[in-house]
């Protein structure tokens, strides 16, 4: 898969990307990375690409034309791939994004700084907006990062274990499970015997449980999401009785049902 990013400062890149999975992905030609300077399409002798904005008030503002021309020359306008802006107003990146886009041979990412670009990229120029979440960074280049990361994990092949992010938090709609690793025992605290016994029915069974119990105490919501058996409900039904924990409602009218039709 290739990356595009457009960016004032390309120099904050290598380092991250040559390091760990994002390194061996490029190294196996699973992922490809095209860093490109903004200001190489600036017009005059001080590379300028942003000017203070209209109406006044503080700050200063991208300008189109760098963007519009940098744009233009690599993937073309309209853009041959889809061209995210990177902003704090844009829609909120999840995992479900991130898979979608790793199912795409290319992707372009607009980082912004200052006060964030002149509305005609937005509008024109940009097909999509991401955001990385409810906080305001100084610029897209770690929010670029974030999304190279985050879909390359995804790519076939991109992790040493073929199964390792499909048990991820969120890859099944719930957190994933706890893990534990050697000793046996770490200052009197224990590995759960299932883990130890080499039963995996009984392992995944535990996995399941746990995931859905965490899930239930940390993000409840995200259980109205989940297609939920009726082991799944019978567990929850079970793991909320004489504790303070609540089931969300739906789920609570899910077991009902269940409970009136058998
Ligand atoms: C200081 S921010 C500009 C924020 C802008 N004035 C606003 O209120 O929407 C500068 C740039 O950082 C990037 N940025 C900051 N926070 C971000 C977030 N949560 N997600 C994605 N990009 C973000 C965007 O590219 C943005 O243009």
């Amino acid at each position: 898969m290739r990356f595009d990013v457009f960016t004032l400062f390309p120099e904050v890149f290598p380092a991250y990307l040559e390091t760990s999975i994002l390194k061996r992905a490029q190294e196996n030609k699973l992922l490809e990375v095209r860093l490109h300077d903004i200001r190489d399409w600036a017009s005059d002798k001080h590379r300028t690409t942003d000017d203070t904005p209209y109406g006044g008030g503080g700050g200063m503002v991208m300008k189109p034309e760098p963007i519009f021309r940098a744009v233009d020359e690599i993937l073309g306008i309209p853009p041959g791939c889809p061209l995210i802006l990177l902003t704090p107003q844009g829609e909120t990146f999840t995992q479900q994004k991130a898979s979608a886009y790793s199912k795409l041979p290319q992707l372009a990412m607009i980082c912004g700084r200052y006060e964030g670009f002149d509305e005609r990229i937005r509008q024109h120029l940009a097909t999509q907006e991401v955001s990385i979440g409810d906080y305001v960074l100084s610029g897209g280049e770690l929010p670029a990062l974030v999304v190279i990361e985050a879909v390359t994990r995804l790519i076939p092949g991109a992790l040493g274990d073929p199964g390792g992010a499909s048990d991820d938090s969120f890859s099944s709609g719930l957190l994933e499970y706890p893990q534990y690793t050697r000793p046996p025992v770490f200052q009197g605290w224990d590995v759960p015997e299932v883990l130890q016994a080499g039963d995996h029915g009984a392992i995944e069974r535990w996995r399941r449980n746990q995931a859905l119990l965490r899930t239930l105490q940390k993000r409840p919501d995200l259980l109205l999401g989940v297609e939920l058996s009726k082991a799944d409900l019978d567990f929850l039904a079970q793991a909320v009785q004489g504790s303070e924990i609540a089931l969300p409602d739906p789920i609570i009218k899910l077991i009902q049902n269940r409970k009136e039709r058998s």
